[in-house]
């Protein structure tokens, strides 16, 4: 097996699609480098470019510069060698409606050169929970079924790096949770994994690090914590007693008070919760609860594409 850190790397990748004769930057300098064996989030608005970024790594489209790296192996050198080393979950659901699920898989398979004992398709289709509509015409499948099928086509060949372009839009609750487990499975036997998402709550809960793109520019990448270590900012409430007039002490964390409860934003690299509970104790306030919220990715996202945008 050949040695290299990253399974995905680019370097200042730039695309550029002309609609009607208007220029669409969709990548601008673009780089990422993704880690073997780690899953990868790439996150940003509808039309940042991720999906571009994905049809680049699959030869649907062609870059106009910069370098792209799959598993070692530079794509303008041999296309052919990087494509088997990925499989991709593509964005729309495109299949072939007067096919089985099984002859999808067993088809894919001979595309991918697959030895007829080599191939999983049973196996497959049993872990994305496909075995009943193992020989039903895919017209019939609801859209989920589709995405799972999907996934299950991007797997035939075994890929080392499996690429997910939102593995979970219009899935429901139940089926998105065995999506992400599958996903997690495929991780842990050392697979690579990068997917789109627009769900915060996925990317919180499967990737190790985290790109979040935008204009076709990469505005921050890291590891989850290291992400949410970006918004310092905790905002916490005080069930009181009885009523009160915000003391002017408390100016400093936007106070609110309504229905017996006060609400105090404040930065916690800055600011220990005991120096507001020593504010209220001065000025007499009493609380029976107390409840602090930290923010999530949802805020670390907003964050950043809003500075961004303040200062383009
Ligand atoms: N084949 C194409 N021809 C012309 N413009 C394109 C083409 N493909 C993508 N674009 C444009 O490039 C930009 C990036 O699109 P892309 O599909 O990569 O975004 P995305 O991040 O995947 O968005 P979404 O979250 O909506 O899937 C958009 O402005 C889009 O309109
Ligand atoms: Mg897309």
């Amino acid at each position: 097996m050949s040695d290299y850190k990253y399974s995905i790397e680019a370097k200042n990748v730039n695309k550029t699609f002309y609609k009607k004769n208007q220029e669409v930057k969709a990548l601008i300098d673009f780089s990422i480098s993704i880690k073997r064996g780690t899953i990868h989030g790439l996150l940003g608005p509808n039309g940042a470019g991720k999906s571009t970024f994905i049809n680049i790594l699959g030869g649907l489209v062609k870059k106009n510069s910069g370098e792209v790296n799959i598993c070692g192996i530079n794509i303008d050198q041999n296309i052919k060698l990087s494509k088997f080393k990925i499989g991709i979950v593509p964005q729309e659901l495109n299949i072939d409606p007067f096919f089985s699920p099984a002859e999808l898989l067993e088809l894919q398979a001979g595309l991918y050169g697959v030895p007829k004992k080599k191939r999983k398709t049973d196996e497959i289709l049993e872990n994305l929970k496909l075995t009943e509509q193992r020989n039903a015409y895919a017209r019939t499948l609801s859209g989920g079924m589709r995405r799972r099928l999907l996934i299950g086509k991007a797997l035939v060949h075994d890929p080392e790096i499996i690429i997910l372009d939102e593995p979970t839009a219009g899935v429901d609750i139940d089926i998105r949770t065995s999506v992400w487990n599958y996903i997690k499975n495929i991780s842990k036997q050392g697979k690579t994994i990068c997917l789109t998402t627009h769900y915060l709550e996925e990317a919180e809960n499967l990737c190790d690090n985290i790109s979040i793109i935008n204009f076709g520019k990469k505005i921050i990448e890291g590891s989850k914590s290291e992400l949410l270590s970006i918004i310092s900012k905790k905002s916490v409430s005080f069930v009181l007693n009885k009523d009160i007039s915000i003391p002017k002490d408390l100016d400093d964390y936007n106070p609110t008070y309504s229905d017996g409860i006060l609400k105090l934003n404040y930065d916690k690299n800055q600011t220990n919760i005991k120096e507001i509970i020593d504010i209220l104790d001065k000025n007499k306030i009493e609380f029976k609860e107390i409840n602090t919220v930290e923010g999530d990715l949802e805020d670390v996202f907003l964050k950043v594409i809003n500075n961004k945008n303040a200062k383009a």
